[in-house]
């Protein structure tokens, strides 16, 4: 099995893409790239500084002195802003709504996207996003797009949180998802959708090892 591979696994939120990602980049023992978190750190920095994510010098400044470092986690990917770990201040469901907002702007697509292909420049990668498989990594070796209902991605969301002494109502973070997959997929700049050539999987009615048997089955195929 080759050790250079690239691997996208696009999705919209909450369709179980972080925990498969990284079981997935275990078991090919590759390095695993939650952009998720990036783009989050990002929204947290910016909201501390109380930037307007639309002033476009404000951002090129915060950009210029943005320390961002993602090491392996257990549960989560550990994610630092210079000394301050901010992990678990990143995974609210407030701040997917403000890294959704920030992820909108020219500016924050570029720089991230810059991060990533560095980071994913010698393959050995399975990279998790909205836009792995069809902005950033466009000649991926394989490339992946899971998806699931709505109703089951909140019902998912939900008991997450609450593992982690969250609790959320049900109705609030449906709608949260349904308003961050129409803002995430009808932004003009990289889109959440397909890349043409990734395999679509529905995990509504897949258990987590299903779908990662069927992600190995498939890229053992391709190899
Ligand atoms: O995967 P996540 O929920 O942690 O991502 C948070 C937000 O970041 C998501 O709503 C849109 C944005 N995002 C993006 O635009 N592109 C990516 N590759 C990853 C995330």
């Amino acid at each position: 099995m080759r050790s250079d591979a690239i691997v996208t696994i696009d999705g919209p939120s909450g369709a179980g893409k972080s925990t498969i990602s990284r079981m997935f980049a275990s078991k090919l023992h590759y390095t695993y790239l939650d952009t998720g978190a990036m783009y989050r750190a990002v929204g947290l920095k910016v909201t501390r500084l109380g930037i307007d994510p639309a002033d476009s010098e404000a951002m090129a400044r915060m950009f210029e002195d943005l320390d961002l470092r993602l090491l392996p986690g257990g549960d989560d990917t550990i994610v630092l802003l210079g000394e301050d770990d901010i992990s678990k201040a990143i995974r609210t469901p407030e701040m997917g709504m403000i890294a959704s907002r920030v992820s909108a702007e020219k500016i924050v697509r570029e720089k991230l996207t810059q991060i990533q292909r560095e980071i994913g420049k010698n393959g050995g990668i399975v990279a998790e996003g909205r836009d792995m498989g069809t902005v950033v990594f466009p000649k991926a070796e394989c490339k992946f797009f899971l998806d699931a209902s709505p109703e089951e991605r909140a019902r998912r969301r939900q008991l997450q949180l609450l593992e982690k002494g969250q609790s959320v109502d049900f109705q609030v973070l449906l709608d949260q998802i349904i308003k961050r997959d129409r803002d995430d997929s009808s932004r003009d700049l990289a889109p959440l959708q397909p890349a043409d050539n990734a395999v679509i999987i529905d995990s509504s009615k897949m258990s987590i090892d299903e779908v990662v048997n069927f992600m190995m089955n498939y890229f053992e195929k391709v190899q």
